[in-house]
């Protein structure tokens, strides 16, 4: 069974989604030991511990950003994670915390990365007036939500979307390859060569969109 811990900034809507899935049996070979917030009224911290988690509060007041960094680190390793999941956080990593965990931290974008990096993704994708978007999931690196992409899927962009219907749509889908990711991640499933990841996808059965079996 591997130990995952969470880091959340805010509404934790993909953490939740990621504990229903071990909770009905999807996520079958993953717990997670400790739910870590930057933000004390995080309603994520508050969804932890209504489900018996740990959840701590980390103050980055006064400290700089790899100062920070090594209490997270100290705190994961203290519960003995495995894997560390970002969802929803909104601090970079310092190389510190990269190189503590390293091809072992996956985060959640909203936006078919390489495109629209960085904050308000789903804002970028309007001001550019794109026809599709979506939702990556991918390792992290050193540079910003740069690194090796694991799972996407694809929505349309309506021109009568605005920032809020397209990032409605777009977690949607987050919600599916979130766990989904994880499911692959805990059950071996991924390994990653020069950069890129390569899944076992035997007898996945989700969604088309990141299936490369189905119609190849
Ligand atoms: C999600 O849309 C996630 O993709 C995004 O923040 C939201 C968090 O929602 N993350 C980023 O933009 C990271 N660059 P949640 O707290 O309900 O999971």
């Amino acid at each position: 069974m591997y130990k995952l811990a969470v880091l959340l900034s805010g509404r934790g809507s993909n953490f939740e989604t990621i504990l229903n899935a071990i909770k009905s049996g999807y996520i079958k070979n993953g717990e997670i030991v400790v739910v870590i917030s930057n933000k004390s009224d995080a309603r994520g911290l508050s969804v932890a511990r209504e489900n018996g988690l740990n959840a701590v509060f980390i103050d980055s007041k006064g400290k700089d950003r790899e100062e920070y960094d090594r209490e997270v680190v100290e705190v994961i390793k203290r519960y003995a994670a495995d894997y560390v999941l970002l969802a929803g956080y909104m601090r970079i990593l310092s190389s510190y915390f990269v190189r503590s965990f390293k091809d072992r931290i996956l985060n959640i974008h909203p936006a078919l990365l390489p495109s629209f990096k960085g904050l308000n993704a789903q804002r970028q994708a309007i001001g550019k007036g794109v026809r599709f978007s979506g939702a990556t999931v991918h390792f992290v690196t050193e540079n910003l939500d740069d690194g090796p992409i694991v799972v996407q899927a694809v929505v349309p962009v309506y021109s009568s979307d605005d920032e809020e219907s397209l990032s409605k749509r777009i977690l949607i889908t987050e919600h599916k390859i979130y766990p989904l990711a994880v499911k692959l991640l805990t059950e071996d499933r991924i390994k990653i060569d020069k950069g890129k990841v390569f899944v076992d996808w035997d007898e996945i059965e989700d969604f088309y969109i990141m299936n490369p079996k189905i119609g190849g």
